[in-house]
């Protein structure tokens, strides 16, 4: 017996909220492009990320700093018109929002405006509260992110847990309230112990969302390329691998190039026909003295 799904809405800020509120685990992945929300959505994911992952993960960089606007448009671009449920989030590449809070409107702006997101991603504590605040006066909804926060890598000396003393525990604590108070509708917490992260998820009214934070958090993120085991250069302790994509890839690749090799590939189901009469409107007669084209096909090759 087949149970009738229920129609699907757009899960927006309030769904998000309302998850918190009824103890439901909100689930985020990331996407970068067209085919990968598509499927996302179908899968039912609550929130996609378009994060500045994007530069480590597709574009090849050492880390996200290298990555822009324009690239982080283009592929929140692609992923909008793959996903109709899922809650859209744009992540704002580093100096898009440092550099004053007018031109971190303006960006995030753009992020609604030009490439079809529901809200933007921010990270940092009490450092850009003013500009969360301004973003999200602008109509805006802004997601903060805590703890590790890879644009500030080279401030924090390296990929590192964060939180660890009781000191900067306390400033996360604090952090994820004042971003609260500025207006933010969820934080991703990133590499923090899980008590911590269950403690800032006590103290916020908001979702917090985590990735490497423990089970305490309202929702949990990886980076799907992560999950799919399709990035294989550094993978961190908190990621759990759900497929071996990157494996399966490498193994259809070798079988097509092997294929083609051998001539296998192509066989005649993936090769298009031809009229024979057009063929030999083409060709003249058999035997003519007009036909001179190479007939190939079929193991013969020869010109007649
Ligand atoms: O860029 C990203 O994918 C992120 C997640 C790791 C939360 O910020």
């Amino acid at each position: 017996m087949s149970v009738a799904e229920p129609p699907r809405e757009r899960i927006t800020v309030r769904t998000l909220a309302d998850k918190k509120a009824r103890g439901r685990p909100i689930a985020m992945l990331t996407a970068y492009d067209y085919p990968t929300a598509l499927i996302l959505d179908r899968a039912g994911v609550d929130a996609i990320l378009v994060g500045d992952s994007l530069g480590m993960v597709v574009l090849g960089y050492e880390n996200t700093l290298s990555v822009t606007m324009e690239e982080m448009l283009h592929h929140c671009k692609a992923v909008a018109r793959g996903a109709r449920f899922a809650h859209l989030v744009g992540d704002m590449p580093f100096l898009s929002y440092q550099v004053s809070a007018a031109e971190a409107v303006r960006n995030a702006g753009r992020f609604l405006q030009e490439a079809g997101m529901h809200a933007v991603k921010l990270e940092g504590g009490r450092d850009v509260v003013p500009v969360v605040a301004a973003i999200t006066a602008a109509g805006i909804p802004v997601m903060g992110h805590i703890g590790l926060t890879p644009q500030s890598i080279h401030r924090l000396g390296g990929w590192k847990v964060q939180g660890k003393s009781a000191a900067a525990a306390r400033q996360l604590l604090d952090e994820a309230r004042l971003l609260e108070d500025a207006g933010c509708y969820a934080i991703v917490l990133e590499a923090i112990p899980d008590r911590i992260a269950g403690m800032i998820t006590q103290s916020v009214s908001i979702p917090t969302i985590g990735i490497g934070a423990g089970a305490d958090c309202d929702g949990q993120v990886l980076v799907t390329h992560d999950l799919l085991g399709i990035y294989d250069r550094f993978t961190p302790k908190f990621v759990r691998r759900y497929a071996e994509l990157g494996a399966a890839m490498e193994q259809a690749f070798r079988s097509f190039i092997d294929d083609v090799a051998a001539r296998r590939f192509p066989a005649r189901e993936h090769s298009y026909g031809m009229d024979q009469g057009e063929l030999e409107a083409l060709l003249g007669q058999p035997g003519s003295r007009n036909r001179k084209w190479p007939v190939v096909g079929r193991g013969r090759k020869s010109v007649e």
